[in-house]
């Protein structure tokens, strides 16, 4: 069978090529591939960025963001064959630390975690995978190709427990969320917190392009410039950036009793404020910054349930290009108005 595969920490290494089919050993349910997404970190581990290999490999099969139809159910999982399904990207390390030990392996502790697609196990990227029955979760079939957004969904849904979470720590009705970054994580945020009742905001740079019309149709509002310039303290930040000055000018901007929740993952730049002066901020007003990465189970199901809710013709304007394996170097590369990329490996 066919799959993208990429040498870890090689750029230019990326090939669609022949590999073996799926070892049982991956998993007993096996899945035909329908689409897979593809995210920041892809093109990070196709830029010789992150990534690793199975142990004793050199290649990697890409794709965490999945979407799938079972094939053969085997014979220990509760799912039928044609089952729109989707992969969970984590899988616990081996000790386990006691997150891990519990089903949160979205809170290691240890770094010892494998991610399918990204550290050490294969991806979803061929067209056939494996999964052992516990880590696939049922996607509705009225979604359609939009299943393939779940993923996405998982990372905001865990950040927006995150955040509800510490603001549990006090009197806590959050009345404005800000989301800085109208990328699909960010434009995902937006459509999850829109589900709810509380005044959404989203910061991006782009003045034109579809992102502003794409907040707006959520009944949200867009602001460009800098976060600092806006005229309102939000309770609650989600920031998916990680661009430097987004994320300073948050957590000095964030209402008192706020939260910043910090979901992009980003390098170097230069501080553009002292450290102690973001601290001192922090303190005055009892402000906490959290991150957050991956997702576990409950999120998952969580995601399925909020991603079915929302609006279907505003979700399908997310994914801004549809391109076929063959084409994955085009499908790596970001154009702009680009949002969300899929590589269909077959028709739903
Ligand atoms: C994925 C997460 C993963 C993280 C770090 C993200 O792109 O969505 O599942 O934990 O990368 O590897």
């Amino acid at each position: 069978m066919k799959a993208i595969t990429v040498e870890p920490k090689k750029p230019g290494s990326l090939r669609y090529e022949d590999i073996p089919e799926p070892d049982v050993r991956e998993g007993s349910v096996l899945v035909e591939a329908i689409a897979a997404a593809v995210c920041g970190t892809d093109v990070e581990i196709a830029e010789g960025k992150y990534g690793w290999a199975p142990p004793g490999k050199t290649r990697l099969v890409l794709g965490h963001e999945s979407l799938g139809r079972v094939i053969d159910p085997g014979p220990n999982s509760s799912f039928k064959k044609g089952d729109l399904v989707s992969g969970l990207v984590r899988r616990p390390d081996p000790v386990p630390c006691p997150n891990c030990a519990v089903g949160e392996s979205d809170m290691c502790r240890n770094g010892r975690y494998t991610e399918r697609g990204i550290k050490e196990i294969h991806g979803y990227m061929s067209e056939r995978w494996r999964i052992e029955p516990e880590y696939a979760i049922k996607v509705d079939p009225s979604l359609g190709i939009l299943g393939v957004l779940l993923e996405p969904t998982t990372v905001i849904i865990k950040a927006l427990e995150q955040v509800q979470a510490v603001g549990q720590r006090a009197y806590w009705e959050p009345k404005t969320v800000l989301v800085t970054g109208a990328g699909p994580i960010g434009l995902l945020a937006a459509g999850v917190a829109s589900l709810a009742r509380i005044e959404v905001h989203v910061l991006d740079r782009a003045e034109t392009g579809p992102k502003p019309e794409l907040v707006r149709d959520l009944g949200a509002m867009y602001h460009s410039g800098s976060v600092l310039d806006l005229g309102f303290e939000p309770d609650v930040v989600v920031e998916c950036t990680g661009a430097g000055s987004v994320i300073a000018d948050s957590i000095q901007k964030v209402a008192a009793g706020g939260v910043v929740c910090l979901t992009g993952v980003g390098a170097g730049g230069i501080a553009p404020r002292a450290t102690a002066d973001i601290a001192a901020a922090a303190v005055l007003k009892n402000n906490v910054v959290v991150g957050s990465v991956n997702a576990n189970k409950r999120h998952w199901y969580k995601a399925g349930l909020r991603l079915a809710q929302m609006d279907r013709k505003w979700l399908s304007r997310l994914i801004t290009r549809h391109e076929k394996p063959e084409n994955f170097s085009q499908a790596l590369k970001r154009k702009p108005g680009d949002i969300k990329i899929v590589i269909q490996f077959s028709e739903i």
